[in-house]
C-alpha cells in the first residue's frame, strides 16, 4: 500500500508542483488540503487544482472562525507586534493551518504531512515546530526545500507532469493573506530603497474620504461591538478590514529580522489588526494598574517573537497566555477611533473599570489629592539620591 501524504496546498506554483513531485518522484497518495484563513481566493478552484496535479483527494477546510478565536484573539490580547511594526499575519495562520493539518492527517490514516515553504524563510520553522509539537511521529516532508529547482524549473517540471501552473514566468510577488492582513514581498520590492509600486496594496487604498468615527467595545480584552452593534471577533476585523482600509492606514514597510538569519525587506497591510491594537492597547491604559501594565509591557515583545519564531504551541507561550489571560479581566469598555486618510487615531476611551479617577487627576476645585502626603513621598523616593549628592557627586 502506498504512503499518503497531507500536503498544505496553498493552489500556487510551488504547492502544485509539490502534489506532482511528491506523486512521481516519491510514490506518495497525496492529500491536499487547503485552509481557508480569510486569503481572497476561489477555494473550489483551487480544490480543482489540487486534484488536475494529481491529488487522491483535495479538500477545503473553514477555519476562519477559530483563527480569530483561538489564534488571533490572542495576539491580540498581547499587542503583539514583532520588532514593533509587525502583526504576525503570517506567523499567525501557520499554527493554526498546522492544527487543521494534523487532524486531517488523524482522519486519512496519512502518515506524514508536506509543506512548500523554501529554506529561506520562517514558515517552514512554523510548520515544522508546530507538527513537532502536536503530533511528533508524523513523518515531515518539504520538496520545495528538497528540490532544487529555480522557478523556472519548477515551472517546466510542472508542464513535464501535465500540471497547468498557475503563473507565468514574470510573476511580480509574493504574498501570503489571511484575515490579520496581507505580506507582499519579493520582486522590485527586494531592493529596500525600491518604493512599493501602489499594485502591492489590495486591503488599502488611496483615500479622500471625509473623516469618520467608530467605537469599539471590548469585553475581557475582546471586542463585542462596533457602533454599538454585536458581532463575532471574525465579523469586526472583517469590517475593519474594510472600513480603516478604505482610509489607506494599515501599511507596513520594512526591513526585518528572519529566524533563519536573513534581513528581509517586506510589505504588509493589515488596516484591522493595526487599529485593533492601537485601540487595545489604549483601553489597557485606563483598566491595568501601574505594575501590571508596565509588566505586560515588558513581555509583549517576547510573546511576539515566539508568534514569529514558530513557538505557538510552546511551554513558555503557553504560561505567557495565561498571564496576559489573567491581566484582561477588567479590560471592558469603548475606544473611540477616528479615521481620516492614512490615518487612525484614539480621539476617546471609557470603561466601567476604569481606573482614572477625575478627583484625583483633576486641577480644579473637586480635586481630592491631598497634596501634603507629597512632601514626605518625595523626599524619600529621593533619599538616595540626596545621599549620593552630598557623599560623593564631584568628589
Ligand atoms: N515575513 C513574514 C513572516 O515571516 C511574512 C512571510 C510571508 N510568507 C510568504 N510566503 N510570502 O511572517
Amino acid at each position: 500500500m502506498k504512503k499518503r501524504v497531507v500536503l498544505a496546498y496553498s493552489g500556487g506554483l510551488d504547492t502544485s508542483v509539490a502534489v506532482a513531485y511528491l506523486t512521481h518522484e516519491f510514490d506518495f497518495e497525496v492529500i491536499a488540503v487547503a485552509v481557508d484563513v480569510g486569503q481572497s481566493e476561489d477555494f473550489e478552484a483551487i480544490r480543482q487544482r489540487a486534484l488536475d496535479s494529481g491529488a487522491v483527494e483535495a479538500s477545503v477546510v473553514d477555519c476562519k472562525e477559530t483563527y480569530a478565536e483561538d489564534y488571533l484573539s490572542k495576539a491580540l490580547k498581547a499587542n503583539a507586534l514583532y520588532e514593533g511594526r509587525y502583526p504576525l499575519v503570517s506567523s499567525l495562520s501557520r499554527p493554526a493551518i498546522v492544527k487543521v493539518l494534523v487532524e486531517e492527517a488523524a482522519k486519512l490514516n496519512a502518515t506524514g504531512i508536506a509543506h512548500g515553504c523554501t529554506g529561506k524563510g520562517n514558515d517552514q520553522v512554523r510548520f515544522e515546530v508546530s507538527i513537532r509539537a502536536l503530533a511528533p511521529d508524523l513523518e515531515i516532508l518539504a520538496p520545495t526545500r528538497n528540490w532544487n529547482m529555480t522557478r523556472e524549473e519548477s515551472i517546466d517540471y510542472a508542464k513535464s507532469k501535465g500540471v497547468r501552473v498557475p503563473v507565468t514566468k514574470e510573476k511580480l510577488y509574493s504574498i501570503d493573506e489571511n484575515i490579520w492582513g496581507r505580506a507582499i514581498e519579493c520582486g522590485i520590492l527586494e531592493d529596500p530603497w525600491n518604493r512599493p509600486p501602489e499594485d502591492v496594496w489590495s486591503m488599502t487604498r488611496v483615500s479622500q474620504d471625509d473623516p469618520t468615527e467608530v467605537i469599539i467595545t471590548f469585553k475581557s480584552g475582546i471586542p463585542v461591538a462596533l457602533n454599538d452593534k454585536e458581532m463575532s471577533f471574525l465579523e469586526i476585523i472583517s469590517n475593519l478590514n474594510s472600513l480603516v482600509g478604505s482610509y489607506g492606514y494599515g501599511r507596513i514597510d520594512m526591513v526585518e529580522n528572519r529566524r533563519v538569519g536573513i534581513k528581509s525587506r517586506e510589505t504588509y497591510e493589515a488596516p484591522g489588526a493595526l487599529a485593533l491594537i492601537q485601540a487595545h492597547k489604549d483601553l489597557e491604559a485606563v483598566t491595568l494598574e501601574r505594575d501590571l501594565a508596565h509588566e505586560k509591557i515588558r513581555i509583549e515583545p517576547r510573546i511576539a517573537e515566539l508568534i514569529y519564531d514558530g513557538l505557538w504551541f510552546s511551554p513558555l507561550m503557553e504560561a505567557y497566555s495565561q498571564f496576559v489571560d489573567s491581566s484582561q479581566k477588567y479590560v471592558s469598555g469603548e475606544v473611540r477611533l477616528q479615521l481620516s486618510p492614512y490615518s487612525c487615531i484614539v480621539n476617546g476611551r471609557k470603561s466601567p473599570y476604569s481606573l482614572y479617577d477625575y478627583n484625583l487627576a483633576t486641577y480644579d476645585a473637586s480635586d481630592s489629592f491631598n497634596h501634603s502626603d507629597a512632601e514626605g513621598f518625595v523626599k524619600i523616593w529621593g533619599l538616595g539620591i540626596s545621599t549620593w549628592a552630598q557623599r560623593q557627586k564631584g568628589v
